[in-house]
């Protein structure tokens, strides 16, 4: 959630770091700040409040050196003011340092540095880490070895970069745990560091991922990485692909809305190069699948978070389906602390487009320790999520800024299916025409996309039914009660309206109390083999007085004379229609958000990545 990013070099590092800090937006802060090291001072400048505030207080007290950090915070400990906005110093003043994470034993170390005399200016948990930092200097003289027995004190995941104005040459960075990623930048004669690749790849395109319980140690023309003990450990440097300009807003609003119209792009890229649609044939290269391991799987786990779970839940669909192996998805943040019963030939998949959420992670490690396979789903290339599992698919959506997920929930459904087929070819277990046509079902899906992007306007049209609504209720059966599930959490992250999200099939056990005129149904009934059901149920709701707007195929009469709306999508076949059926739902949260006047990308209280638990 933090944002880092940190240069050394002989640029002015000042605007370098505060556009890094700008293209860090996207995951979601509370208060901003900066640190120049200039003529043998540290100089801080932070506040609560946007980036663009922080930009104010530089122009109205300029920062100019050639080594520094910058952060955008994320309040854990501590109101987001000004005191509580890193950079912090330590009480010296010599050392200052950003830091993403929690100090997990923040109470104990506060009050032993307390007790030896330190007076803390801030209520947050990291000014902690600097203070120790600065007590082992007084030892150690070496802000390296300062910072490793700093480090060896702190439980919990973290990233953080650190200098000092007695070695003004070098930046320290450090990630423990699986929280908190770092990566270094590698420039000529300069080198960046960041918590996330965007901030850094308008300067570089030569990336060093730092490794858990990992040190770098960064001038302009060297970087070393040593593990807390100080042994020197070998680094393998990545060329990175990602366009920054893929990363900025271009013809549309909010890049919410620019992701849901990237993703006939996102299909096709999906597609590309995976499908050979003459042999009928899925190839996954990086997942590295072979028949024998193929043949010998015998469950699978999904684990997820949000958005990416409910594509886990259609994955589970899908997987059990096509290639009959069953499958089961947890919440990863359950899945950790529930003592799953992993057994031999056993493969977890892991679905992230971060690839940082920390309870996903701690899922794969979970099912890591008790045997399982990993296999991984991801957006971001280079991720943690990534590099755990023994085998990875990626997402080829690009950067997903906005924070509510779009074109990274549709992906993944796209994944889920190939990996399906995949399953079943090695598996023997597919009959050879029917492969052909899942294959060849593929093939019309960027267009079908297509389809129900060029209909927005007819969703906006309808964004004006909800000025007045607080609550909502999505139902959807089989396959598509995840897209409920989905276009609930759509609505209820960016436009704040209470919407839940139900098995319709289920509404008779309870729910169905909740009906009368005040409370819309968004009813998910595209014809596959659960249309007459939801036939059904909608004609119970509309008996009670209820709103109905319906997801439906077009020409599809029967659901149109039920509903008072409906939001026509193009027949897809139905083990791909979850992708073409959510497309109106992300739009119409969209729109009620924007006619609410909410700042769609950036959400109150979410933030992009969750790397805390
Ligand atoms: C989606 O709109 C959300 N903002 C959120 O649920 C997200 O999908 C979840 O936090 C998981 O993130 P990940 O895919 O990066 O792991």
């Amino acid at each position: 959630m933090c944002g880092i990013v940190g240069y050394v070099g002989p640029r002015d590092a000042t605007p370098i770091i505060l556009q890094g800090l700008q293209r860090l937006e996207y995951r979601g802060y509370d208060s901003a700040g900066i640190a120049i090291y200039s003529q043998g001072e540290i100089e801080i400048r932070r506040d609560a409040g946007k980036i663009s505030h922080l930009f104010d207080l530089v122009s109205a007290a300029p920062l100019h050196g050639h080594l520094g950090i910058g952060h955008t915070r994320w309040a854990t400990h501590g109101e987001p003011n000004a005191r509580n906005a890193h950079p912090h110093l330590s009480s010296s003043g010599r050392v200052v340092l950003v830091h993403n994470g929690i100090v997990e034993n923040y109470h104990t170390l506060h009050d032993e540095l307390e007790a030896e005399g330190v007076h803390f200016q801030s209520e947050t948990d990291t000014e902690v880490i600097v203070q120790l930092i600065e007590r082992y200097l007084s030892s150690s003289n070496s802000l390296v070895t300062a910072v490793q027995k700093a480090l060896s004190e702190i439980q919990g995941a973290h990233g953080i970069v650190v200098f000092s104005r007695d070695e003004p040459d070098k930046l320290i960075a450090a990630r423990i745990g699986n929280a908190g990623g770092v990566v270094i930048g590698l420039g000529d004669g300069e080198n960046f560091v960041a918590s996330d690749l965007p901030a850094i790849l308008e300067y570089t395109r030569r990336a060093v991922f730092l490794d858990p319980q990992k040190i770098a140690i960064i001038t302009p023309a060297s970087l070393q990485i040593q593990t807390l003990n100080g042994e020197i450990v070998n680094w393998k440097e990545q060329h990175v692909t990602w366009d920054p300009i893929a990363a900025e807003k271009g013809e549309y609003q909010h890049f919410m809305q620019k992701e849901i119209h990237e993703q006939v792009r996102s299909m096709t890229d999906t597609i590309a190069g995976r499908v050979n649609f003459s042999f009928g044939k899925i190839s996954l290269p990086e997942i590295q699948l072979t028949p024998e391991f193929a043949q010998t799987i015998h469950k699978i786990f999904i684990v997820a978070c949000g958005t990416a779970y409910h594509a886990g839940l259609v994955g589970k669909i899908l997987i059990e389906r096509i290639a009959h192996i069953p499958v089961e998805v947890d919440i990863a943040s359950e899945f950790r602390y529930r003592d799953p019963i992993i057994e031999p030939n056993t493969v977890t998949i892991a679905i992230s487009q971060s690839g940082e959420t920390a309870d996903t992670l701690a899922a794969m490690e979970e099912a890591r320790k008790k045997g399982s396979t990993l296999w991984s789903i991801v957006n971001a290339i280079g991720s943690q999520a990534m590099r755990l599992a023994d085998g990875f698919i990626s997402m080829q959506c690009g950067p997903e800024i906005g924070v509510a997920s779009t074109k990274a929930y549709t992906a993944p459904l796209v994944d889920l299916y190939l990996l399906a087929i995949l399953l079943a070819d090695l598996r023997n277990t597919l009959p050879t025409q029917m492969r052909y046509q899942l294959v060849n079902d593929l093939r019309r899906l960027p267009n079908l996309v297509g389809i129900c992007l060029d209909r927005e306007t007819e969703v906006q049209e309808i964004a004006h039914l909800f000025t007045d609504v607080s609550n909502c209720l999505y139902l959807g059966r089989g396959i598509n009660m995840p897209t409920a599930y989905e276009g609930a959490l759509k609505l209820k992250e960016i436009s704040y309206i209470h919407a839940e999200a139900y098995p319709a099939g289920e509404m008779k056990h309870g729910p169905i109390a909740l009906i009368d005129k005040n409370l819309p149904i968004i009813a998910i009934a595209p014809k596959d083999l659960w249309n007459e059901k939801m036939v059904s149920q909608i004609e119970q709701a509309k008996a009670r007085g209820a709103k109905i707007i319906s997801i439906a195929n077009d020409g599809d009469e029967r659901i149109k004379s039920l509903s008072d709306r409906v939001l026509w999508i193009p027949q897809t076949p139905w083990l791909l229609s979850p992708v073409t059926t959510i497309i109106p739902l992300q739009f119409l949260a969209y729109h009620i958000a924007h006619q609410r006047g909410l700042d769609i990308d950036q959400p109150r209280n979410l933030a992009k990545s969750v790397t805390v638990e």
